[in-house]
């Protein structure tokens, strides 16, 4: 096999069925290598035109356009638009995909209803994938697996047009303040912000500049190609369950700490050594220290052996919004003592250790006012477009049912010998 210029080369296996995946499990462990067999929809045997990224190059891309000049230059539904459609929408298809979504903001009353029977203490990423789901009760044609086109497309404006009122709900949920609905005067970002920020007889304006960040945000976790959430979404779908449970469950996916919850992690890791006096340099050592149990957060990615190219533009964002802010936040400083250390410390730069998304997102959505436990919804609000392009894509490509591919590495046959 040819690979970037180098060859490889690979043990023929033979022997019984069982035997061979177990060699073959066994070379796809040590070398990293992963068959595409389209036989099994595991991450590895996924066909996608969406997202590309080369972790050894540190490069994404969203249908085939450099997140760089996207989070530049674009709106975070142009970006949604083109995920979903493969294109980026010219002026007047813009204008109708984002009346369409504007026009479907609000949601059915007894939505409303559940909600209220969530304790205030339920965390915001139950309550949001609970709504997503319950709207496979309110629009019921979503079942149907053989739905039009037309059908589809409505389903999706629904999706986009309804989570930023459900993310801003969980959170008053949380609060124990009463919902506000959707002011349609207002753009997408600007929209979600009054519904989670304004308080009853209050009156309330969107910060540009906040509004402005965040919708910058979204843009950079609007997709990362196969991810645990993602892969759950197409694997659901295949299922030919509705759009909207597919969703609802990638919600969940994203909702464990390994994959959503790490930004959170970096805060909570960032305070600690605030509160330990702010010494940067003595954590780095105990991160070393094989025998201490203190864990880098932030740092490393499954994918990325090189800068991850969301990290570069964040840390640039995160020094833009609090300057603007005029927010001096002292674990900032903390994080980029930390991020100077590591990228000059020997040990990090064997392990090619770089800081992730992670490192710097948690720190802007605490300057934008967003409390720690959101984190993840505001994940959810800007991965959506890339759940939704994946669920499309893989219903268009009319894929077989997910399988994950199984190596066996249990008993072989046995004879049954009776007690
Ligand atoms: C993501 O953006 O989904 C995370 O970096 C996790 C991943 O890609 O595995």
């Amino acid at each position: 096999l040819s690979y970037k210029g180098q060859e490889y080369e690979f043990p023929v296996i033979t022997g019984t069925e069982n035997e061979s995946a177990i060699e073959i499990g066994k070379l796809r462990d040590t070398t990293g290598l992963i068959t595409l067999d389209p036989g099994y929809k595991n991450t590895g045997a996924t066909k996608s035109a969406i997202t590309f990224l080369d972790g050894e190059e540190g490069i994404l891309r969203y249908r085939g356009y450099r997140i760089e000049d996207l989070a530049e230059k674009s709106t975070f539904l142009e970006v949604a638009y083109l995920l979903i459609y493969g294109e980026l929408p010219t002026q007047s298809e813009y204008e109708t995909f984002n009346i369409e979504i504007t026009h479907h903001t609000l949601v059915h009353e007894d939505i409303k209803k559940i909600l209220e029977g969530f304790p205030s203490n339920a965390h915001p990423m139950g309550v949001l994938s609970s709504l997503i789901c319950s709207l496979t009760a309110f629009y019921p044609d979503s079942l149907n697996p053989n739905r039009s086109k037309e059908e589809i497309d409505l389903s999706i404006i629904r999706l986009l047009a309804k989570m930023p009122t459900f993310a801003a709900w969980a959170y008053k949920n949380e609060m124990g303040h009463p919902v506000n609905y959707p002011d349609n005067n207002l753009d997408y970002c600007g929209n979600f912000l009054k519904m989670m920020f304004a308080l009853p007889a209050e009156k309330y304006e969107v910060d540009p500049i906040v509004s402005a960040a965040l919708d910058k945000l979204l843009i950079l976790h609007a997709d990362h190609e196969q991810n645990c959430s993602t892969s759950t979404v197409r694997i659901v779908g295949s299922s030919q369950a509705s759009i909207y449970a597919s969703i609802s469950a990638g919600i969940n996916a994203l909702w464990g700490p390994l994959h959503g919850g790490a930004n959170q992690s970096v805060i909570e890791m960032l305070e600690a050594i605030k509160a330990d006096g702010g010494d940067a340099k003595k954590y780095l050592d105990k991160a070393k220290d094989k025998n201490d149990s203190f864990r880098l957060m932030g740092f490393g990615h499954r994918v990325y052996k090189n800068f991850d190219p969301r990290a570069k533009i964040i840390k640039k964002a995160a020094d833009d919004v609090l300057g603007k802010l005029g927010v001096k936040d002292p674990i900032l400083e903390i994080a980029k003592e930390l991020e100077y250390a590591a990228l000059h410390d020997q040990y990090f730069i064997d392990r090619k250790l770089y800081p992730n998304v992670d490192f710097y997102s948690g720190i802007i959505y605490r300057a934008l006012g967003i409390p720690t436990d959101m984190f993840t919804v505001m994940f959810a609000l800007g991965r959506l477009p890339g759940w939704i392009a994946q669920w499309k894509e893989m219903r268009e490509n009319n894929e077989p049912i997910g399988r994950p591919r199984q190596v066996y590495v249990g008993e072989n046959e046995r004879d049954y010998v009776s007690m």
